[in-house]
């Protein structure tokens, strides 16, 4: 059967920030409706949207209270069935994000199991700690796993008198994969969604959501206990069966948020014959500028980058492509230049994704080069992942200034500033008070300037995606490398060859004799490589 996801662009949509209809500073559903036809003009073919459920917001969203029912703030369950029929009617599909390692410490799930109401005792990860005391509590927690944002990953709750897991946030507990009534229950949030008509689900965090035992781990820097919940056996039968049992009722598409997932544990979570995910989205590439774990960025170095990215692009059957999302700092700030050459390097970026192997996916905001924030006081951010890490760093006590230049460069607010929609006050995106900083580039990077702008980001946007619409190579055909000089990247897809530059230097590498089909530089003929340039040449 051929698959529609392998022909479309896939845009996400962070809700809370992308257009806020009623001016209380969130961005809302009907926001999101009214922007439609802007979503059908760029070309895109699917929305994934973070988390509209009923939360409490600990970790916005990611931290489910309800996984039926939609988070007032964003609206009713009748905005989103009218958000699933109109896109339909625009042949926009929907895909909601599906959180399934861990709820809400609010969840009715857990409120039962801390009370050990019958039935719901062993919903979550429960544990008496080491070393009881006296007076009932203990010495330690049961073992010695590490949390992603930093600090035990175990909680004690003083009404139950046990500790819980959770790999994230306190507000966080970990559902228990060993109990069939959770899988059952989950199963039945599938069939929910796709009953109202969603195509797809992007799984959070996918491959952690089996613990195989609760052993003691290795010591890591990051994430002690890995070894015992990292792509277990477990996890790929859990995924067998709703893939078997639901998924493929309803030809929906999958994409796995894989963490510390290599090459060949990709593939098998994506082959055909398995039917556990469509495909997954693989970290390598957003690792080439990191220290051991997400939190310490290090210099960009661009062949390093083509180098991972190449790997993956021969080796996996098929890949997503993506240089940003919600966790992920602004793609032109980290990988591109955003003071001397931000319009051109976002564009080679765009043009990056939109020409590689793979599921395209876009970020709210990078179809116009928005930029990382320039916060300048920890109370402006929200993100709960920054203040773990920045308590973490304090204690460490390592110097202010770093810890400074580690929080602008790490934290996922970069991502979640609103939506630049024009250059207004609350830039288009809300007459309110806006939930989080508006990033006050807004005046010069909006979506209503560069839309005018024949030289613009989203406007050459566009054309790439009409362009990739236009030309199957670009689905079909392999991936093959092309040798080339120090910081560009050049390879074919059919017949067609792409050149990048992800460098401010000019290359001694020439673009390709050809007809130059699409380029983000006023190129007429082949020649040397320019700063930040991106170029398609034709064959003939
Ligand atoms: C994923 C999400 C991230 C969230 C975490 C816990 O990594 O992308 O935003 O904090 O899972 O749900
Ligand atoms: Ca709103």
């Amino acid at each position: 059967m051929e698959k529609w996801w392998k022909r479309k662009v896939i845009y996400q949509i962070y809700p809370r920030s992308f257009c806020d209809s009623n001016g209380d500073g969130i961005g809302d559903i009907r926001g999101i409706i009214s922007k439609l036809d802007y979503l059908k003009d760029l070309g895109v073919g699917a929305l994934w949207l973070s988390p509209v459920y009923k939360s409490p917001n600990d970790d916005y969203g990611y931290d489910i209270s309800d996984y039926k029912s939609i988070n007032p703030e964003f609206g009713t369950l009748e905005d989103m069935d009218e958000l699933i029929a109109q896109a339909k009617a625009r042949d926009i599909r929907i895909i909601m994000d599906l959180v399934i390692n861990h709820t809400s410490d609010e969840h009715g799930w857990f409120i039962k199991s801390r009370n050990r109401e019958p039935g719901y005792e062993d919903y979550y990860i429960w544990r008496d700690g080491k070393g009881r005391k006296a007076d009932g509590t203990f010495k330690r927690a049961p073992n010695n796993w590490s949390s992603f944002f930093t600090g035990s990953a175990w909680a004690f709750d003083e009404t139950r008198g046990q500790y819980y897991l959770h790999l994230f946030s306190q507000k966080q507990p970990d559902l228990n994969y060993n109990n069939p009534a959770v899988y059952n229950e989950i199963k039945s949030v599938l069939e929910f969604w796709l009953e109202r008509g969603v195509s797809g689900f992007r799984c959070d965090v996918i491959n952690v959501i089996y613990k195989t035992s609760l052993a003691n781990g290795k010591r890591h820097i990051a994430l002690t206990g890995k070894e015992h919940y990292l792509s277990q056996e477990g996890c790929h039968k859990i995924l067998n069966r709703l893939n078997e049992e639901v998924l493929s009722k309803y030809d929906a598409y999958t994409v796995g948020e894989t963490v510390m997932v290599g090459l060949e544990e990709a593939k098998k979570l994506t082959a055909e014959e398995r039917k556990e995910l469509d495909t997954v989205f693989s970290f390598a590439h957003m690792e080439t500028d990191q220290i051991n774990n997400q939190w310490f960025k290090t210099k960009f170095k661009p062949d390093k980058f083509y180098n991972v990215l190449s790997k993956w692009q021969r080796e996996l059957p098929w890949n997503t492509v993506y240089l940003e999302n919600h966790d992920q700092p602004r793609s032109v700030s980290r990988f591109g230049d955003d003071k001397n050459y931000r319009m051109r390097s976002s564009a080679a970026l765009m043009g990056l994704t939109l020409t590689l192997r793979g599921t395209p996916f876009i970020f709210e905001g990078q179809e116009i080069g928005m930029t990382n924030m320039p916060f300048t006081s920890l109370n402006q951010i929200k993100d709960i992942s920054t203040h773990n890490v920045y308590a973490i760093a304090k204690k460490l006590h390592f110097p202010k200034k770093i810890i400074w230049k580690l929080v602008l460069a790490s934290t996922r607010d970069n991502a979640r500033t609103p939506m630049q929609w024009n250059d207004k006050k609350g830039a288009g995106f809300t007459t309110g008070e806006p939930w989080l900083m508006i990033n006050p580039n807004y005046r010069i990077i909006n979506v209503e300037k560069d839309l005018k702008s024949p030289g613009s980001v989203i406007v050459f946007t566009k054309k790439l995606i009409a362009f990739r619409d236009a030309h199957p190579d670009f689905v079909d055909a392999p991936f093959e490398r092309i040798p080339s000089a120090k910081g560009v990247f050049c390879y074919r897809r059919g017949g067609f060859t792409v050149v990048v530059n992800l460098t401010a230097k000019k290359s001694k590498f020439r673009v390709p004799n050809g007809t130059i089909v699409l380029s983000n530089f006023a190129r007429s003929a082949p020649g040397a490589v320019e700063p930040y340039e991106f170029t398609i040449v034709a064959d003939k």
